[in-house]
């Protein structure tokens, strides 16, 4: 694998297969109760300038799980935020840590980080994409699904940094995407061409949800209105009508179509109040999948970069 992991295009078919056999078998593992301490003495740096539960909780407990030590700051409670520049600080966080994950608003400062470290540094989510999330959505659909191969999975909400990681695993997996954005709110041009470079033929864009759904083995949401976009929160409540998962779109949908959303959810906008609390949801399942997804990415990584 490559030395960072700032977008899902930075892997080859065999590193996300690497990563799904590792990730599965940490989880099957920790059921077991075993304990795999194979990061001791290493240490995780956190930069977030954004909030976050999950992927904060689950990085952090993934690498103290693996005997590491996790350091989260504030991009507040850093010199970054008096101007020190990325170049600055990513040479002497890489004299300090073995990894850094970072959550950002500008995608391009993820990557001057990477630019300049000598360490991994992983994007934990940025305005552009969410790579890490979609390794262990993925998971998630190989335990409910039996595999990803030939399964239809629908997008339905906005075209945002989720959807744009979707259609990078999709371009490198060859997976049966369908994109259903409101017009305005799609996957940017630039998004579908690199995809199309890296042979996503496959993946349909579309403006109509209820055609988009049927016989979907999984259906995904995200939040209309993406952090930073808080201002155009009532306005696009109006842009997505039509776009809610509720149980009358997913009637189109298979009988046992999955139904996953990356959490935080906006209950009775992009999802149904009923949908969310489904008996047998899986939201939770795919939450969890996080903390083994991002163990096997930090073990992978600091592994492979030699330290
Ligand atoms: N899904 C996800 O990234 O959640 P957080 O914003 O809580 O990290
Ligand atoms: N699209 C959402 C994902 C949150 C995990 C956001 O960027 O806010």
């Amino acid at each position: 694998m490559k030395k960072d992991l700032l977008s899902l295009l930075d892997l080859e078919k065999d590193d996300f297969i690497h990563l799904f056999e590792l990730a599965l078998q940490f989880k099957k593992r920790s059921r077991q109760g075993i304990s795999d301490r194979h990061l001791a003495g290493k240490s995780l740096g956190l930069i977030f300038d954004k909030k976050s539960t999950r992927t904060r909780v689950a990085f952090e407990t993934a690498m103290i799980q693996l005997g590491g030590t996790p350091i989260y700051m504030s991009t507040q409670d850093t010199q970054i935020s008096r101007n020190e520049p990325a170049c600055d600080t990513a040479r002497v966080l890489s004299r300090y840590i073995d990894v850094l994950a970072m959550r950002t608003f500008d995608h391009g400062l993820v990557e001057e980080f990477a630019a300049s470290s000598t360490i991994p540094v992983i994007n934990a989510l940025t305005d552009l994409y969410h790579p890490c999330q979609i390794l262990s959505d993925i998971m998630t659909v190989i335990e409910h699904k039996g595999g990803f191969q030939g399964k239809k999975i629908v997008w339905v909400g906005d075209g945002n940094n989720v959807a744009n990681s979707w259609v990078n695993a999709a371009a490198v997996l060859d997976l049966n995407l369908v994109v259903a954005t409101p017009e305005g709110y799609g996957v940017k041009d630039e998004i579908k061409a690199k995809a199309l470079e890296r042979g996503g033929r496959q993946i349909v864009f579309t403006h109509d949800p209820k055609d988009a759904v049927k016989n979907a083995d999984v259906v995904y949401t995200d939040v209309w209105a993406s952090m930073g976009q808080e201002e155009e929160q009532a306005k696009r409540v109006t842009a997505f009508k039509g776009f809610q998962v509720n149980r009358s779109l997913l009637s189109q949908s298979k009988p046992d179509v999955t139904v996953l959303h990356c959490l935080p959810a906006h209950r009775g906008e992009e999802i149904s109040e009923d949908v969310l609390e489904a008996p047998d949801a899986v939201f939770w399942d795919q939450a969890e999948n996080k903390r083994h997804m991002h163990k096997a990415i930090l073990e992978t990584l600091i592994l492979a970069n030699g330290k």
